[in-house]
């Protein structure tokens, strides 16, 4: 399975819990296939054709990125509007992505317990993440379930590891043992 990860991180350099996920995949894995969207697109100007061309080579994309006020840091949110367009993704003609999976990996200053009816946070990942779920499906891609890295700022190195390891695993599970 060919894996394109989409890093989404506006200052990687100061990051702990992205970079360390980063970091466990090139360990891991070196058939997959990781850009940095902040560090390719310093001035915004997103190649729509160069992304488009991208997505069609590979099975499963993930879209990897810190959690900021309930969504994704605004360059990935530039990147949908760039690359997601009608005739190509959806709508008459648009029908590239069919089949395609999308994969959601986000790291979190809040808790788990955080992120529940009653918690802090009041909903959960999975509600949260609503609008790019539905962007994937309205695109006829398949959506699998999320990565979440929880508390990413209290973890030890030894945590992060931890997480490291899992999102490695994660991201090449296939999608039968994922679902279910
Ligand atoms: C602008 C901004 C908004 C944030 N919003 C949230 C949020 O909505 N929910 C949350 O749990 N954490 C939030 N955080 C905490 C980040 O998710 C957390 O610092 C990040 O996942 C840690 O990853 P890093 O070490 O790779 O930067 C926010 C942080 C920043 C800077």
């Amino acid at each position: 399975m060919k894996i394109l990860v989409i890093a989404a991180h506006p200052d990687l350099n100061n990051s702990r819990a992205n970079k360390a996920l980063l970091q466990g995949l090139n360990k891991n894995n070196d058939a997959i296939h990781i850009r940095k969207l902040y560090e390719l697109y310093p001035d915004w100007n997103v190649d729509t054709e160069k992304e488009q061309a991208l997505l069609l080579q590979y099975d499963r994309i993930v879209l990897q990125f810190p959690f900021y006020w309930y969504s994704c840091p605004p360059l990935l949110k530039k990147w949908f509007d760039d690359v997601m367009k009608p005739g190509w993704a959806y709508g008459p003609g648009g029908n590239r992505l069919v089949g395609k999976e999308f994969l959601i990996a986000t790291t979190t200053g809040g808790s788990d317990k955080s992120y529940r009816s009653g918690g802090d946070n009041q909903f959960t990942i999975s509600e949260l993440l609503r609008p790019m779920e539905r962007t994937v499906t309205k695109c006829k891609g398949t959506y699998l379930p999320a990565f979440v890295c929880y508390n990413a700022n209290a973890l030890t190195y030894e945590g992060l590891e931890r997480e490291a390891n899992r999102y490695a695993e994660h991201i090449r599970t296939l999608m039968p043992v994922l679902a279910h």
